[in-house]
Order: structure tokens, then C-alpha cells, then sequence
């Protein structure tokens, strides 16, 4: 794949989230604007780790699991097992397997974190491990084993996700902390059985649910923290991707907004209320999928690959206020203090501009260096999954009119 051709395909997988933000300039975290800048950091695996401050210890988590082990407790192959202040304050070993779009863009975060060394990728493709050796700057394995070989204390998953389930339990099975990209599997039993492996070694579970790292998405949990929710709606929607995996809108998208309305509600999805319609596509391409919580809350996801033009929009509906959020611009707005006449304030809220991702391989680095529950468990994520797989049970139905179809070009 050409460069260019590669840089727009980072561009729109990453803007499925709209985690790197459209807008009138670059934006902080705009893959676009940080390599026309030339920001990619520079190779730097070899870096010196800043020195730790403190290493905590959990006991029981809130999930009541048994405590998991810090990184300093169960070393790579190549660290010592003694947990000693030298390994403390001994940079943390980490590998990315799949180098492709998102594998891509771990390693080029990774690779800049403090505190971290970038021990390697590992990608089949020997024109994905050469484009990722230059891309971030650091070292690219064929298999899996010659990556482990080298030692590391974790490592992100971005293989596609079929692969999943068979590297996790591998990483598991050494103790090595994992961060699986979202969906975490391809079945629901494939993703309890990660979690359980991963309970049983003791080591860190995250999932990739990047959305949540997203400031705009973080002002609206705030904005609605300690409210009383009613409603949920979100737009998700933008053009056919540049490569067309094998998974519909429903596991590709609309899987990022359960995870948001399953966080905002802190409750479970009790009802499910699917349309789906394969209007381009084999799979389905549009969805409209209605949902009841345990706690009452009504959601609604809209989202399709037949729009021009990616949006990305939350609104929550509350007793006492109204929230808008656009993810992609990351206004957020809420409207409030409601009167009889009509009448109510509304002010825009301030949103942060970190790199979802970025902020997101820092609360996985957090959660294995203090062995805390990570900010996204593996539960959450099969929790997620089996919702949008529920959705999947009534099939997508052509468009109406199928004498037309395929009136739009499927790229890839
Ligand atoms: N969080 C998000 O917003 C987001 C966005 C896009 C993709 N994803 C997820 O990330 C994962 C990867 O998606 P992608 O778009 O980067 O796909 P991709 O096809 O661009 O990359 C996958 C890479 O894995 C490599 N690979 C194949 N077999 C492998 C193996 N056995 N070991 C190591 N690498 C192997 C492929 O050669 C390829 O380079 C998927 O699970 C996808 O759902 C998440």
C-alpha cells in the first residue's frame, strides 16, 4: 500500500471513534496533522525510563477479583522475578502484535511514552513490519515467539480479531499483560475465556474501547455524573471504509457506542430492539438499534457506512439537563436549569485535547504498573460484545428497493 494510501486508512480506522478529530486545523492527535508536521516521534525504544515514584499494590478489586500482580511481580523472560526497586524503576517492556492500521498506531504511542521501551511489533506481512519499522521507529518480529523471546511485561493486541482469542490466551499463559483492541473476540465465549485466563494468571486484562478516552466523550460522563438519566442517542455514521473487513457496522462501529451507553448508564443493556439492512454491502450497512437498560434508561444507536461524510454525535437527556456532544469537533453543550415558561441556560463545557489513544496505552501502562483494575476490563468488553452480538440475531434484510443495489462503490 503507498503511504499516502496507508496514512488515510490510519486516518479513517482511528476516525471510526472520531479519536483523531476533524476540524478547520490539525487538532492535537490528528494522525494527518502530526506526520505532515513531521511530529511521529523518533525511535525511541533505547530512551531511558523516567524513574517510577511509587508502585501500589492492590488488594481486591472492586470486581472482587484476587489482586492483580504488579509487572514488577512476574517478569518478562528476561527480568528478574524479585521485584526489587531496581525493577521498579525499570522501564516497562512492551510489544504491539499486528502492525497494520491500529497495531500501527500503538507502536508509534508506545514508542513515545515514558517509562516504556518499545521492545518490537510482529506482523506476518513483511511489507507491514518494514512501513512500521519506519513508521515507529522500532524493531518488527515475524512470529509472535521471536517478539517474546526478547522479553516483554506486556503487550497491545491489533491483529484482526479473529486472532485474538489464540494470542491472548499465548500472552496469558506467559504472564504478560494484555490490552486486546476492541471487539475483544470474535464469539462471547472466545472473550470469557480470555478473561478467565486472565483472572486465573493474574495478569491485566484491558480492552481497546478507545471512545472512552475521548475528552469530548469524558466531558459528557462528567457533565452527567450523578444525574438522572432518561435517554441515550448516538450517531455513528460515515462512508464505506477503505478496506472492508468481514463484520458489518454492528461489530465494527455500533459496538464503540454499547460500550458508551453501557459506561454512562453504568448499568447492563436488558432489551435490544435491532434493525438492520444490508443496502451496499453482504453484511449489514446500516443499523438502527434500540436498547432498554436495567436501570430504565432508553438508547438509541443510529449508524451506517451510506453517509458522505463521518458524524459522530451523543445527546443524553437527563431530569434536570440536556447534553450534545459532537466527537469529532468535541463541542460539548448542556442545556439546564429548565423553567415552566420554556425557557433554559445552556453553556458549551471544556474538553481536553489529549490522543485518545494515547491517554488510553496510559491507563494500560497505570493498570499493569500498579497492578489496579484497568480502566476498561475484559468483562466490560465481552459485556459489550454479547450486546452487539444479540443485535446480530434477527438478520439484516436487504434495502427496500433492491433493484438498485449497489448504486454506491464499496472501497477496498
Ligand atoms: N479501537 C478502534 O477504534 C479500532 C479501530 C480499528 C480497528 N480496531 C481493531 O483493531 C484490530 C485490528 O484492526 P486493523 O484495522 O488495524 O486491521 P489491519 O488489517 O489493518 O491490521 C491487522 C494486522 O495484523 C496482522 N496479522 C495477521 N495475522 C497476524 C498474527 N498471527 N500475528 C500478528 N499480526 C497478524 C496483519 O498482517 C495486519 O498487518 C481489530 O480487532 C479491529 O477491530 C479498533
Amino acid at each position: 500500500m503507498a503511504f499516502a494510501t496507508f496514512v488515510a486508512a490510519c486516518y479513517s480506522a482511528c476516525n471510526q471513534t472520531g479519536c483523531f478529530a476533524l476540524g478547520a486545523g490539525a487538532v492535537d492527535g490528528d494522525i494527518e496533522g502530526d506526520m505532515g508536521r513531521g511530529l511521529i516521534p523518533p525511535r525511541l525504544s533505547g530512551c531511558l525510563p523516567r524513574a517510577e515514584t511509587s508502585v501500589r499494590r492492590a488488594s481486591a478489586n472492586r470486581a472482587g477479583h484476587p489482586p492483580k500482580k504488579s509487572w514488577g511481580q512476574h517478569m518478562s523472560s528476561k527480568g528478574s522475578a524479585s521485584g526489587t526497586t531496581a525493577d521498579i524503576k525499570r522501564a516497562l517492556r512492551v510489544g504491539v502484535i499486528g502492525a497494520g492500521v491500529m497495531g500501527s498506531n500503538h507502536a508509534r504511542v508506545l514508542a513515545g511514552l515514558p517509562g516504556v521501551v518499545m521492545v518490537g511489533v510482529v506482523d506476518p506481512l513483511p511489507e507491514h513490519r518494514t512501513r512500521v519499522t519506519a513508521f515507529a521507529g522500532c524493531r518488527a518480529f515475524e512470529t509472535l515467539d521471536d517478539l517474546l523471546a526478547e522479553g516483554v511485561d506486556a503487550v497491545t493486541i491489533a491483529a484482526p480479531t479473529h486472532l485474538h482469542h489464540e494470542i491472548a490466551l499465548a500472552c496469558i499463559a506467559r504472564k504478560i499483560h494484555i490490552l486486546v483492541e476492541k471487539p475483544v473476540a470474535s464469539t462471547v465465549e472466545e472473550g470469557r475465556e480470555i478473561v478467565t485466563a486472565a483472572r486465573d494468571a493474574g495478569v491485566t486484562l484491558m480492552v481497546g474501547h478507545v471512545e472512552r478516552f475521548n475528552p469530548a466523550v469524558a466531558a459528557i460522563k462528567q457533565a452527567i455524573s450523578g444525574e438522572d438519566i432518561l435517554s441515550i442517542g448516538i450517531t455513528r455514521v460515515g462512508p464505506f471504509p477503505p478496506r472492508m473487513s468481514n463484520v458489518g457496522v454492528v461489530i465494527d462501529l455500533a459496538v464503540h457506542d454499547i460500550d458508551l451507553i453501557r459506561w454512562f448508564t453504568e448499568s447492563d443493556i436488558v432489551e435490544v430492539q435491532p434493525q438492520l439492512s444490508s443496502a451496499v454491502a453482504e453484511r449489514e450497512d446500516i443499523a438502527l438499534l434500540q436498547f432498554r437498560t436495567a436501570s430504565g434508561v432508553l438508547a438509541h444507536i443510529n449508524t451506517n457506512w451510506l453517509t458522505p461524510f463521518k458524524a459522530r454525535s451523543v445527546t443524553v437527556a437527563t431530569r434536570g439537563k440536556y447534553v450534545m456532544g459532537d466527537l469529532l469537533t468535541r463541542q460539548v453543550t448542556e442545556c439546564f436549569g429548565f423553567k415552566p415558561d420554556g425557557s433554559y441556560s445552556m453553556r458549551h463545557l471544556p474538553v481536553g485535547h489529549d490522543e485518545p489513544l494515547r491517554a488510553e496505552l496510559i491507563a494500560f501502562i497505570d493498570a499493569v504498573r500498579g497492578g489496579k483494575l484497568p480502566a476498561v476490563s475484559g468483562e466490560e468488553g465481552v459485556a459489550s460484545l454479547e450486546i452487539a452480538i444479540r443485535c446480530l440475531e434477527s438478520p439484516a434484510r436487504p434495502a427496500a428497493s433492491t433493484a438498485h443495489k449497489g448504486p454506491r462503490r464499496v472501497v477496498g
